[in-house]
This record gives C-alpha cells, structure tokens and sequence, in this order.
C-alpha cells in the first residue's frame, strides 16, 4: 500500500465516523513552553481542558489530523531503522465525544480491517512496573483497556510502566495513560487516554471530560504495511535515498535525508538558523549536512535533495507553504558561510582526531570537543560522525554537562550586564549578542593582542595591560604608561600592527601547567588567578618563535588578515599612571 494510500484511508476512516478533518498545525506550536510540534494533540491542548469548545470550532467532538512533527530528542538515534527527526502523524482526537472502548475498536479495525496487518502485541499501563517515587506511581491499573483488548480477541497484552504514560508537553498539560499497538515487533500506534491535568509540579487532578489522543507515525507504518525492514525503504525515502551517493555508508544516507526533510519543513514554517531554540535545531541539521557534503560527495547537491522533499510534499493542501526557493536560499546561505569558515577546522578536526588515535588514545577528551563546538563550529553532531569514522570515542555527556555550564554562566553575565537580553558569548572580556557580533568582536580580539605587543615594542617593556573591553563597536585597552602618547608613537603602534596583519601570520594557541606557560614569556595580569591549567594563543607559526603571546581563553581569528585594517581613534588618561586607547578594525 502506498503511503498516499495510506493517507487517503486513515483520514477517509475517521470522516466516516463522525471526526473533523483538522490541518496540521505549524511545527512552532501557540504553547510557548514547547520549542516545537511534537504531536498531533498539541494544537488541541485547550480542547481537552474545556478552555475551547470543539463544537464551536470543529463542529464535532472528534476530529483527526495528519500532524507534521519534529522530535529533537530523537536526533541522535536517526541512523537507525526507524527514528526520524521530522515526520509525520496520523491521529484522531476526542474531546468529551469517545472514550476507551471506542479508541481501541477504531485501533483495531483501523490496523487489522482496513490496512490488513496482523496486531502482534499491545501494551497497557500498570503502575507496578513505574518506579518507586515517580509522579506517575499514584494512577491506577488500566484493566478497562485490558478488558477492551481482551474482548476483541487480542492475546498478548504486556504491562509497562512510565513508557505507557503519555505527557504532559511543555511545562503543563493533559495527560493519561496509553496503550501501544505493535506490528512486526513495531510499535505503530500510541492511544492516550487524557484523564488527568498535570500542572508544573507533576501534580495530576482529574480532567473533568477525559479525551483521547492517539498518535501513529507515517513512516513506521509505511514501513510495516510495505513490508520492508527500515523506514527509508519505504515509498517516502526511497527517492530521497537514491539521490544520496551509494558509496556513503547506510547510517550517513539516512541522516542526510531526514535532515534533508526536516530543514525544508522548518525553514518553510519560519524557522530560520540561529543559536537558539528552534534556530538552533535547524542549523545543527544544516551543518551536520554542510560537513558531509564539505567532507565526501555526497551523490547530489543538498539543494538538489532538497527541492525533492518539497515536490514530493507539496502536492498535499496541508504543506503548501513548502517553496523551495526559499528553503534553498536559507540554505544556500548557511551553507557559503559555513563551508568557508568551517572547511579547515572540519580538516583540523580530523588532525586532531587521527593524532590521538595514533598516540594510542581512544576516547577525545571533552575538553577538545567543547572547544571544536564553541570556537571552531564544529557541532556536536560533526565531531561524533568524523569520530565514529576514524574509530574514535567522544563523550556525548561530558559535552552536554559542559554545553549547560557555559549557558548558565553566559546568561547570568548576560542579565546583568544586559537587562535580560541574550548573549551568545560574554566572557567578561567579549561581549557579542549574534553570529554576526561574535565574528566582529573575535576580530577585535585578536586585534587587542597584536595592539598589546605593538605597545611594548615601541613604549617599552614596562607596559603592562590594565584590562580591556571589546564590544562589537570597539576594543578598549587600558595599560600602564606614565604619560601621554605622542601622535608619533600612536602612528608607529597602528603601523607595527598593520603591517603584521599585513603578513597574516596564523593564530595557535597551546594548552600548559600554569608554571609552564609563565616560563615561556606570555604576557598575563600578574595578580590575577589562573587555573593550574592555561591556554596560551600565539600569533605566528609556532609558541616559540611567535610575536605575540598571551595567557587567553579565546576566541581568536585563525590567521590574522581576517582583522582588516587596524585603527586607534582615541588616546587618552584612564586613571594615574594608566593610558586608556580605543580602537577599531574594519
Ligand atoms: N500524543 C501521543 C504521541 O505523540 C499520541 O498522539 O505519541
């Protein structure tokens, strides 16, 4: 059976037992608290609590749906047969109109009847199997959907625990117990039974009309009613699959096209790449494509695969908005910008990946992952495919734990110093509010370093650095200097350092014992505490014989002609003894 038979049937069915056809709703759901639509009951929240009247809206109290959907936390299973990023749910609802009894028989004469597949197994809720303490512990056995089960003549009916719990999404909501229909040792179906509201503190109070909400993903049942081993064999990937070379393994074709579908799906419901939120969903899956197609070929251009997913799905009047000069103009342009400035760190990566390896070491230390992630680009996801690859490990926890300190500590110095506005990077040094700020204040970073040596070489050595402050405007650079600069020596700094970037010398930097990296003559705040291990960034081919060096957690440019012409506007006292300069690059 095709999968637009497949449609046809389910939606035909539940019209012909009273339920409205809703359209799905947008992957940015109304509810704030979700960061997208995870289910086809989303868009019904407010149905199920009595807020909205079904009647009123939808002229029926039951209504069914083809829901576009987008699971993050299944990202980092897709590879395998059947999870997916993106996908699509067959659902029907009831608010107030059905309840257990008549959700089952539909489940079992939809799966068995019209579709023709045989129920292997279900699943109902018993509290015995959820652990002790849970919030879920307190619900009663479903013996009511046993005894459903039972009379319909189904045989093996297994007891689960918090898998057969469903919600609440977000941070409030209907919630109930579920039971499972399994095809092909698949699970195909998820019935929910909404009985219970539960409010942010997993506290449930009884729903005063219980409601149903019963999910079923397109893809898996595809896939059982096709009868092929894996979702992407079935008639809603196999165009998508043969457009991706062969010569790449299976796991990597099947995280292409489903990143692939999920950036045309995004994107053509507003989505654009960011570092939050929902943005910052889209550009991972952009990005881990970027990198494949960057690093083999991939068979066809991404643009092109993408022009397919938006032929193929827009056909159905719910996907209209999919419009593929838009989705491959977003695309394109993340792409340019990625591929050039990631390129060579994706090539450094598997440097530093192979040189591990070959010193005998299997697992990268987390540390090195984090800094690929935050200052070279290289997300999560392109570290672990280059690893797995080369047969090298990363710590897919380590670098979460590492991801949500850096955020807290982001945030928090972004609140104060901010009012609440968002940074994506404060280090108390640097200040940078966007990508494109970010890419501003690196450049002024580096600049900083090369204005803090230009200092010494013509004012002397007794030029120390008091502190700086770079915005995405300017960097400001205090040092200590006893009197004014003439316009003489201003002149001479910004040449010194003009002419350096002028020879566009690399940035490295190299990681030591604190008493190491004092030996080696880097510049640093002598009463400041450093932790025992630090970072010294250098500009020229190597520690050694570099020009500039300094104690410094980064960010930096890689070579040094990104910074464009220097520029001192401004010298002036800061405090006794102290010389403040403001300067600019561009
Ligand atoms: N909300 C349930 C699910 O998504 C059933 O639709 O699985």
């Amino acid at each position: 059976m095709k999968s637009e038979d497949i449609r046809k049937k389910f939606l035909e069915f539940f019209a012909n037992r009273g339920h409205a056809i809703v359209p799905s709703s947008s992957l940015i759901p109304d509810d704030p608290s979700v960061l997208l639509t995870t289910a086809g009951m989303q868009q019904f929240k407010r149905y199920y609590t009595g807020e909205l009247d079904p009647m009123k809206d939808f002229g029926s109290y039951n209504t069914a749906s083809i829901q576009k959907s987008f699971r993050t936390s299944d990202i980092d299973e897709v590879g395998d047969e059947s999870h997916l990023t993106f996908f699509e749910m067959l659902g029907n609802f009831s608010f107030g109109g059905y309840f257990k009894e008549k959700a089952v028989e539909y489940g079992r004469e939809f799966i068995e009847d019209v579709m023709g597949l045989k129920i292997d197994y279900v699943t109902v809720f018993d509290p015995t199997k959820v652990p002790a303490g849970d919030w879920r512990k307190g619900v009663p056995r479903d013996d009511e959907s046993r005894a459903i089960w039972e009379k319909l003549g189904v045989k093996d009916i297994r007891a689960e625990g918090t898998e057969v719990f469903w919600g609440p999404t977000g941070a409030e909501g209907p919630c109930g117990p579920t039971t499972e229909i399994y095809v092909n040792g698949v699970e195909v179906w998820n019935i929910v039974f909404n009985e219970f509201y539960c409010d942010k503190n997993r506290k449930l109070a009884p729903l005063k009309t219980p409601g149903v909400d019963t999910g079923m993903g397109l893809e898996r049942l595809a896939m059982v009613a096709q009868n092929v081993p894996t979702i992407f064999e079935t008639d809603l990937f196999n165009p998508l699959i043969s457009l991706i070379s062969g010569k790449l393994p299976m796991r990597v074709r099947r995280i292409i096209s489903d990143h692939i579908r999920g950036i045309a799906f995004l994107v053509s419901d507003g989505v654009r790449p960011s570092n939050k939120d929902a943005g910052y969903m889209l550009r991972r899956l952009m990005r881990r494509v970027i990198a494949y197609a960057y690093r083999d070929n991939i068979g066809s251009p991404p643009q092109d695969i993408l022009r397919l997913v938006v032929d193929q799905y827009r056909k159905f009047p719910d996907y209209r908005n999919l419009n593929s000069d838009i989705v491959i103009k977003v695309f394109s342009e993340e792409y340019e910008g990625y591929k050039e400035k990631v390129g060579p760190e994706i090539k450094a990566t598997e440097k530093i990946f192979s040189e591990y390896k070959a010193q005998g070491k299997k697992l990268i230390p987390p540390a090195v992952i984090f800094g690929l992630h935050q200052s070279a680009g290289v997300t999560f996801d392109i570290s672990s495919d280059i690893a797995e690859e080369l047969g090298v490990e990363v710590d897919r926890k380590a670098f979460e734990q590492d991801l949500d300190r850096h955020k807290k500590i982001s945030r928090a110095g972004g609140e104060k110093k901010f009012g609440g506005h968002g940074l994506i990077l404060n280090t108390g040094e640097l200040k940078a509010g966007s990508e494109e700020e970010l890419k501003k204040v690196t450049r002024l970073h580096t600049a900083t370093h090369l204005l803090n040596q230009a200092l010494r070489d013509v004012l002397g050595k007794d030029v120390r650095q008091m502190g700086s402050d770079i915005t995405v405007e300017r960097t400001r650079f205090d040092f200590t200097f006893p009197r004014k600069m003439t316009a003489d020596e201003v002149k001479k700094v910004e040449k010194i350092v003009n002419e350096k970037i002028e020879e566009n010398l690399p940035v490295g930097f190299k990681e030591m014992p604190k008493t190491e990296a004092e030996a080696t003559g880097a510049l640093h705040f002598f009463k400041s505490k450093y932790p025992e291990r630090v970072k010294i960034y250098y500009v020229g081919k190597s520690l050694e014989d570099a020009w500039s060096k300094e104690f410094c957690g980064g960010p930096h440019v890689t070579r040094i002609g990104e910074i464009g012409k220097f520029r001192i506007i401004k010298e002036e006292a800061s405090s006794a003894g102290v010389r403040r300069i403001r300067a600019i690059v561009g």
